[in-house]
């Protein structure tokens, strides 16, 4: 049987979803029963080429040809952004399907609102892919790690700034270039300044302690500053005293109170952390049963996120197959732990 997908936006993301889901498609149908098909593409320009033949998949520019299509089952949100993807998303649910996205900028903003429209429609919304690109975070914490009180999670968790920060390190070339190359290699939003701002990093941080500290934590509780104003000669003088800059983002929990930051720190060049080069990502967890465990992948680019938004949807031809809801990720933190600015 078929199961179909509706995909909202087809850039970086969206043509590696459509391409992995016909990869996949076979091996998905041999293990579930349940072959998924990317049916309807919503774009705005119909016409353009995407560096991905499209077959049986039909593109559009009227979001109500995903959003009232009864035979779609999942919808998956690639678009990026609060509006128009926040009302796709809502509308979306309200018509009782499950949706994917993998979109840190609306999660960490409205992530409760759109948790409880779809707990209220008994429907699933899911988002590995918006924190650390095809690195599993969100199903560790929401799942492995929930025997933890976790205490601390830090790393590195955009790639873009990683990638100019390396860049800057290893060819001596200056941020602009840099910023240049990323954006070229599809590892930029669609406006960098979230990048480079720190902002990026920001919302990923709010998605990672609401769910591994199990409270709610806001955009505004983190203390934010980019990487903008580093130069080359910040850069070379950090490597000749035996530093690397790297773009650092910290949570810790001690008794209940948060410190959240995102900011551009010296790193010795002996750390694990200094080797995080590229887009690569990175995460140290520490939780009070498991101890410390670090994570590490690829954070951005196509077909990594692809990876994870697939790895989504499989998810949910699973459980749907099942008859189950598979619970969202923090959608029961219903706790405020007090935020303190410690540093
Ligand atoms: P792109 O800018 O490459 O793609 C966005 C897509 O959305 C385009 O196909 C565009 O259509 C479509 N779109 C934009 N606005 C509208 C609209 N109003 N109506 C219909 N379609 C629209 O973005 P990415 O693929 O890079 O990112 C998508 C999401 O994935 C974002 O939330 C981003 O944060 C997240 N993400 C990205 C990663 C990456 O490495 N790039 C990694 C992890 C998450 P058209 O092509 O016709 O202009
Ligand atoms: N722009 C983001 C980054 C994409 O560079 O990390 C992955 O979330």
């Amino acid at each position: 049987m078929d199961l179909y997908i509706g995909l909202l936006g087809c850039g970086t993301v969206g043509a590696g979803v459509v391409s992995l889901v016909r990869r996949r498609a076979g091996k998905v149908a041999d293990m579930t029963g349940s072959r998924p098909v990317v049916k309807t593409i919503l774009v705005r320009d119909t016409t353009k080429d995407r560096g991905v033949p499209f077959e049986h998949e039909r593109l559009t520019t009227n979001p109500d040809d995903v959003l009232h299509d009864d035979a779609i089952q999942v919808v998956v949100e690639t678009i990026g952004g609060i509006e128009p993807a926040k009302t796709y998303i809502l509308e979306a649910l309200k018509r009782k399907k499950h949706v994917v996205t993998a979109n840190k900028d609306l999660i960490a903003v409205h992530g409760p609102e759109i948790l409880r429209v779809a707990a209220e429609n008994r429907v699933s919304v899911l988002f590995e892919a918006a924190v650390g690109g095809a690195i599993p975070l969100v199903g560790p914490l929401k799942e492995n790690l929930t025997a933890n009180e976790v205490t601390d999670l830090k790393g590195i968790i955009n790639g873009t700034t990683n990638f100019i920060l390396s860049e800057m390190t290893a060819r001596h070339i200056d941020f602009e270039e840099a910023l240049a190359m990323a954006q070229e290699l599809g590892y930029a939003e669609a406006d960098p300044s979230s990048d480079v701002d720190g902002l990026d990093a920001a919302r990923k941080l709010v998605i990672l302690s609401s769910i591994g500290f199990q409270t709610q934590v806001h955009l505004s509780d983190v203390r934010v500053e980019g990487i903008r104003h580093i130069t080359a000669t910040d850069v070379r003088y950090a490597d000749e005293l035996g530093y690397v800059i790297k773009l650092l983002a910290v949570g810790r929990d001690r008794g209940g109170e948060l410190t959240l930051a995102v900011r551009p720190t010296l790193i010795p060049k002996v750390h694990p952390l200094a080797h995080v080069s590229d887009a690569y990502n990175a995460l140290y967890v520490r939780g009070d049963a498991a101890g410390d465990l670090m994570f590490f992948g690829r954070g951005a680019g196509r077909m990594p996120t692809a990876s994870a938004v697939v790895g989504d949807i499989i998810s949910l031809i699973r459980n749907l197959k099942l008859g189950y809801v598979v619970s969202s990720p923090n959608g029961g933190a219903a706790t405020t732990k007090p935020v303190v600015d410690r540093e």
